[in-house]
């Protein structure tokens, strides 16, 4: 069973942090890593977390400890997992639209380089040809995942060289020597199919011949966590059996053989999170009943951006009577968490807990309305600590010229 954090305990962390707060629970987050570790074992595969899910340092070290590599989308997270303890080896800068600058100083850093557009990759093969390999995103025309606004491998996404442009990836590479030692693609965020991930496979091993230097195959992240009640997320067990025997059957033929990179996110973080809020007001209104909680879009925006649903929970009344309700936040703009949601009763100062916030949660949140941004705790063998203070108006202010 996966492990949960009691709403015990997350009536402690309340009660000592006040709300909104973040809980973690670091017991699954290795849970989950654990999961895709046995899944994959069959094949040589590593796993980077995509850290711009979580990237609070005490969580990254927690990834660092159990050996994983981490997947890094900006040069300041690249820094956050150099002083998370890992290894130049094992982290993978993945940008897109940064300046060549960027690149040159993740070079001087000595992490691994993913290239996503045409420009960049003739100006890296004229700086540095063969002398410093590196990985290629590729777009592969594939549609999948949760929401458009999540989806990046389509056609018409802004992200990787399209899959027709190859042969221009193959002109640079003779023009310039530079070494492409891996192909990489992501499709895109909650992906529950395991086909996805073997089409994309199957994509990348067929250009894998005109790359003789190739050795690296990376799948990207965003498999599949169940956010609805009955939803279930992407099989990773049967992603586990199908990746070796597509893999063996690709060695048996053309005598290659790669390792496999994968970058979740979601998958490694998402339930391990809970996000704590306090019920400010009720107001029942002549058609719809309101809970007003001490939080809005500032601190979890996915339901307003994504349409995205959190299961929520009322862990101060869980045996009330049912009542229907919309969850708004305190942020002056409509500002919704959840609509005709069933909770039990709730009365001012309950706590209402959200679930499958580990993963873009805090991350994502802002200081608008000027509002202070959460604290961020981690439950590590019952015992509660925070890894991230409140913020404070000194904070909110700091940085204006008065
Ligand atoms: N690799 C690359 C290149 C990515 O762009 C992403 C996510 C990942 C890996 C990790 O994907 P995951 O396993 O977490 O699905 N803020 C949105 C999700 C955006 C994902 C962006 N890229 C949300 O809250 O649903």
């Amino acid at each position: 069973m996966a492990p949960t954090l009691s709403n015990d305990i997350l009536l402690k962390a309340a009660e000592a942090y006040a709300t909104p707060l973040y809980v973690y629970d670091e017991e699954r987050i290795r849970f989950q890593y654990a999961k895709l570790v046995q899944a994959f074992q069959q094949s040589d595969v590593r796993i980077f977390y995509a850290c711009k899910a979580l990237s609070n340092i005490n969580i990254l070290r927690i990834f660092q400890e159990m050996g994983a590599g981490i997947d890094c989308v900006s040069l300041n997270e690249v820094q956050f997992a150099l002083r998370a303890g890992f290894e130049p080896g094992k982290i993978i800068f993945t940008p897109n639209s940064v300046s060549f600058e960027d690149y040159k100083e993740a070079v001087g850093l000595g992490v691994n380089i993913n290239i996503d557009n045409l420009e960049i990759l003739q100006q890296f093969g004229a700086a540095y040809g063969s002398a410093y390999p590196v990985v290629v995103r590729i777009n592969p025309h594939i549609l999948a995942g949760g929401n458009i606004k999540i989806s990046t491998g389509h056609i018409d996404s802004k992200f990787g060289i399209s899959i027709d442009q190859v042969t221009e990836i193959i002109a640079i590479k003779k023009q310039t020597g530079l070494t492409i030692k891996g192909l990489h693609l992501h499709t895109g965020s909650e992906i529950k199919e395991v086909e996805v991930f073997i089409n994309g496979l199957n994509l990348l091993l067929e250009l894998s011949e005109h790359f003789d230097e190739l050795t690296v195959i990376d799948l990207g992240g965003g498999f599949k966590v169940p956010y609805k009640p009955d939803e279930k997320g992407a099989n990773i067990e049967q992603l586990g059996e199908k990746l070796f025997e597509r893999l063996y059957q690709f060695q048996q033929t053309n005598n290659r053989q790669f390792q496999i990179w994968f970058e979740p996110g979601k998958f490694l973080v998402s339930e391990a999170g809970y996000f704590l809020t306090k019920a400010n007001i009720i107001k029942e209104n002549p058609t719809r009943n309101f809970v007003g909680v001490d939080s809005g879009f500032n601190h979890l925006i996915r339901p307003m951006f994504y349409d995205a649903y959190h299961i929520i929970e009322n862990i101060s009344n869980e045996n009330g009577r049912l009542k229907t309700y919309n969850v708004v936040g305190n942020i002056c703009e409509t500002d919704t968490f959840a609509w005709d949601r069933s909770l039990p009763e709730v009365h001012p100062g309950d706590v209402l807990m959200f679930k499958n916030a580990g993963a873009y949660g805090f991350e994502m949140s802002s200081r608008f309305n000027s509002r202070a941004r959460p604290a961020e705790v981690l439950v590590s063998k019952g015992e509660i600590r925070l890894i991230r203070k409140r913020e404070t108006l000194d904070d909110l202010i700091q940085g204006q010229i008065l």
